[in-house]
C-alpha cells in the first residue's frame, strides 16, 4: 500500500538555527524558508538523495503546530509521509484495517499541492502519519 517516504517533518522553535544544523553541521542542501500561511506553517526543506526534511515552524495564531512546540519546546519529529498511488484507495484500506482517518476524511490539498490525509497516531504506534498521493 504505502510507497517511498515522501518527506519527515520536524516541528523546531527557531527556523534558522535548525536550516543551519542541517546546512552547517550535517552538510545538507536547504531551501529558503517558504510561508505557506493556508497550512500555518513555515517551512524550509531539506533536499536529500532519497527524500526529504520539512522542518516547520507555526504561522499565525490557528497554526496546527502551535500546541506541539508548546508540548516539545525544544522541537520533535512531527509526522512522516508516505507516498500512495490512490488517496481514496488508501483511506479506504486504512478505514477497513480499523486505523482512524483524522478530519472529516476528505483529502485536503498539502504543502506540495497534493492531495493529503492523516492518520490517527495511535494506530501507528505513536506516529502522526500523512499520506500523499504521489
Ligand atoms: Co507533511
Amino acid at each position: 500500500m504505502i510507497g517511498r517516504i515522501n518527506h519527515i517533518a520536524i516541528v523546531v522553535p527557531d527556523l534558522a538555527a535548525a536550516a543551519k544544523v542541517y546546512s552547517g553541521t550535517l552538510g545538507a542542501t536547504v531551501s529558503e524558508s517558504i510561508s505557506l500561511p493556508d497550512h500555518g506553517v513555515t517551512t524550509i526543506f531539506v533536499e536529500l538523495p532519497n527524500s526529504k526534511i520539512e522542518l516547520l515552524h507555526p504561522l499565525g495564531d490557528q497554526s496546527p503546530i502551535a500546541n506541539f512546540l508548546k508540548n516539545n519546546p525544544v522541537g520533535g519529529i512531527h509526522h512522516i509521509c508516505y507516498e500512495v498511488e490512490d488517496i481514496f484507495a488508501a483511506r479506504d484500506h486504512m478505514r477497513a484495517a480499523g486505523a482512524r482517518v483524522l478530519g472529516d476524511g476528505e483529502p485536503k490539498t498539502g504543502a506540495h499541492g497534493k492531495p493529503v490525509l492523516f492518520l490517527h497516531p495511535k494506530d501507528f504506534l505513536g506516529t502522526l502519519v500523512e499520506l500523499e498521493q504521489a
